[in-house]
């Protein structure tokens, strides 16, 4: 393995000259087959600059989405696709690891790995259910002698073991298998939920499928836990959709904020949500709607767009995500996958690729129609030397040094409040281009002076601003009516690699005649995680940069319009490094 602190200029060079010839299957599954097992390296250095200091990562190799993810006796586990041979796809088994605050993490041995004929080509997503009687299963979907794609099921050898190391499949795997009676393709058969109970006492789960272009959740029902019947109809569909990879059901309280709900929960004060990850993009969307439990039909509420063009987790790179009930803490935590931006060569230099989000509690915003995310507080116990700015005129034009702390690994936490908006002091925009965010974001990038804004940070800049990614605000005007642009901007956040560098966004569900506009940024070497209008819309950006590492990281507070904005409260603290794996 390379020196990396030293290599960055190498592999640089590598990037741009490079080019890893790969095989593209169906599920954007890329087969690099002469590299899934050729790069496996027997330890990878643990201060590359890109390796991050508090986000879940294995201590090396591949690893993509998050799988299964539950709390047992005050232990919570995560198990994720993990490629043991190599740091690109393949060769995948579940790894496993727990911690007792989702913050640092102890490794386990692979949890589940091809040992049956309905698995033998990869263990692939599925999802835990804890059954009343205190049982765990395991679902997940297994590829099979054939390559078809089937569910199958997974428990512990010995629930007294706290860690919950060894699982073993029962015999009469596989569960779910496509037939030429069910018309299900095999090839498009995959990644079951947590299971929930409905009122007769039957068990519901879905599947993700499609038929066509059409994306479909397919439902299956059991008495038992053991013979899943597959329903006449899906829980739901969309035409054009394509495969809905890793779908996730659950229901949120309508009535209580900040409040998770376990997964069977149904009745008044209580509306439900369908993800679903679309493979032909790699975007991810949510609907809010009504769960009808007679028809056993999911509804979205009436205007969800049902295409990554509607509500999004995570306007950036986040993807195959699933939550869980956490039952202690009566919350429910998200977790979601990040892979890198940059291509093969560089994951197999660097030794490893992809890493887990903050997790993040999730809750029905108070007018029922989206989700506000917050970073678990746990992640709070890693702060450390804080720093705060008193309130501040930020002039147009003005650039701000926050010193004081670890650049390169932070939390910040902003609040900017805006003088009166006027219709001759805010810029207008068509109403056509509010459907594409990310669009205006990649026209109107940090350097393209506004009015109200472009305001915010610039994270993991070096000392001249050759490098920076910036999270910011623009406001505009729409007839009669503002709207905030929030966007994270990564065109200029590396001067030496190149990779795909867009320019994120949103826009935010926030009225700046009557709102303050917050922002928090969880910063970590090579991540930018943002949550813009406390938790309303979040934007992750994996950027590598080549000075703004280490020592030669700064974070700024910059305003580039010609109107002035106050800061009325800004702290920083520098991050500790976790336990992880
Ligand atoms: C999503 C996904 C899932 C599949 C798994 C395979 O990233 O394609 O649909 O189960 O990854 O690793």
């Amino acid at each position: 393995m390379i020196n990396f602190s030293c290599s960055w200029i190498f592999l640089s060079l590598v990037i741009l000259f490079s080019h890893g010839g790969f095989l593209k299957l169906e599920a954007s599954h890329n087969i690099y087959r002469h590299l899934q097992s050729a790069s496996e390296s027997s330890s990878v250095d643990q201060k590359q600059p890109y390796r991050t200091a508090f986000h879940f990562q294995p201590s090396k190799n591949w690893m993509n989405d998050p799988n299964g993810p539950f709390i047992y006796k005050g232990i919570y586990h995560l198990f994720y696709q993990y490629n043991p041979f190599g740091s690109v796809w393949g060769n995948i088994v579940w790894a496993h690891s727990t911690s007792t605050d989702l913050v640092n993490w102890t490794p386990h041995p692979h949890a589940i790995y091809p040992s049956i004929p309905s698995d033998i080509n990869g263990c692939w997503s599925g999802s835990t259910t804890i059954l009343p009687n205190g049982k765990l299963v395991i679902l997940y979907t297994g590829i099979n002698k054939e390559n078809h794609q089937v569910q199958n099921m997974a428990v512990p050898k010995n629930l007294s073991d706290p860690y919950l190391l060894e699982w073993v499949k029962p015999t009469y795997n596989p569960l779910m298998e496509p037939t030429p009676y069910n018309e299900i393709n095999g090839s498009s058969f995959r990644d079951p939920t947590t299971a929930w109970m409905g009122p007769d006492g039957r068990w519901r789960l879905i599947v993700g499928n499609k038929k066509r272009q059409r994306g479909i959740a397919i439902l299956y029902r059991s008495k038992d836990f053991v013979r899943w019947t597959k329903a006449q109809h899906p829980l739901h569909s969309v035409k054009d959709n394509g495969m809905w990879e890793c779908p996730d059901f659950f229901p949120v309280s309508s009535e209580k904020t900040e409040i998770g709900l376990d997964t069977s929960t149904i009745g008044n004060g209580v509306k439900h949500v369908l993800k679903v990850s679309l493979d032909n993009t790699r975007y991810e969307y949510y609907t809010v709607g009504t769960y009808d439990i007679k028809k056993d039909k999911y509804i979205p509420d009436v205007g969800s767009v049902e295409s990554d063009f509607g509500l999004r987790y995570d306007y950036g790179k986040f993807y195959a995500s699933k939550t869980f009930f956490d039952s202690i803490k009566h919350r429910r935590i998200l977790w979601g996958w990040i892979n890198e931006s940059t291509n093969a060569t560089l994951d197999i230099a660097k030794g490893w690729s992809g890493i887990q989000a903050i997790p993040r509690e999730m809750w029905l915003d108070k007018l029922g129609k989206q989700l506000i995310q917050w970073p678990i507080r746990e992640i709070e116990k890693l702060r450390t030397k804080q720093v705060s700015i008193p309130r501040m005129d930020l002039k147009g034009g003005s650039l701000v040094e926050i010193s004081g702390v670890t650049a390169s690994q932070a939390d910040i936490e902003v609040t900017f409040e805006l003088p009166k908006l006027e219709h001759n002091n805010v810029e207008t925009i068509e109403k056509s281009l509010l459907m594409n965010p990310k669009m205006v974001c990649g026209q109107k990038v940090t350097s393209v002076k506004g009015m109200f804004g472009p305001f915010g940070l610039l994270v993991l800049a070096s000392k001249n601003l050759q490098e920076y990614t910036a999270v910011f605000f623009r406001i505009f005007r729409v007839d009669y009516k503002y709207v905030v642009l929030m966007c994270s901007d990564q065109t200029r956040s590396s001067a030496y690699l190149d990779y795909d560098k867009p320019s994120y966004g949103v826009f935010l569900d926030v009225d700046p005649t009557k709102e303050k506009l917050s922002l928090r940024s969880l910063i970590d070497r090579s991540i930018v995680e943002s949550f813009g209008g406390e938790g309303k819309a979040c934007i992750t950006s994996r950027v590598y940069p080549s000075l703004a590492i280490d020592g030669g990281a700064h974070l700024y507070a910059f305003n580039n319009g010609t109107q002035s904005v106050i800061i009325s409260s800004l702290t920083a603290w520098s991050m500790k490094n976790a336990h992880i794996n």
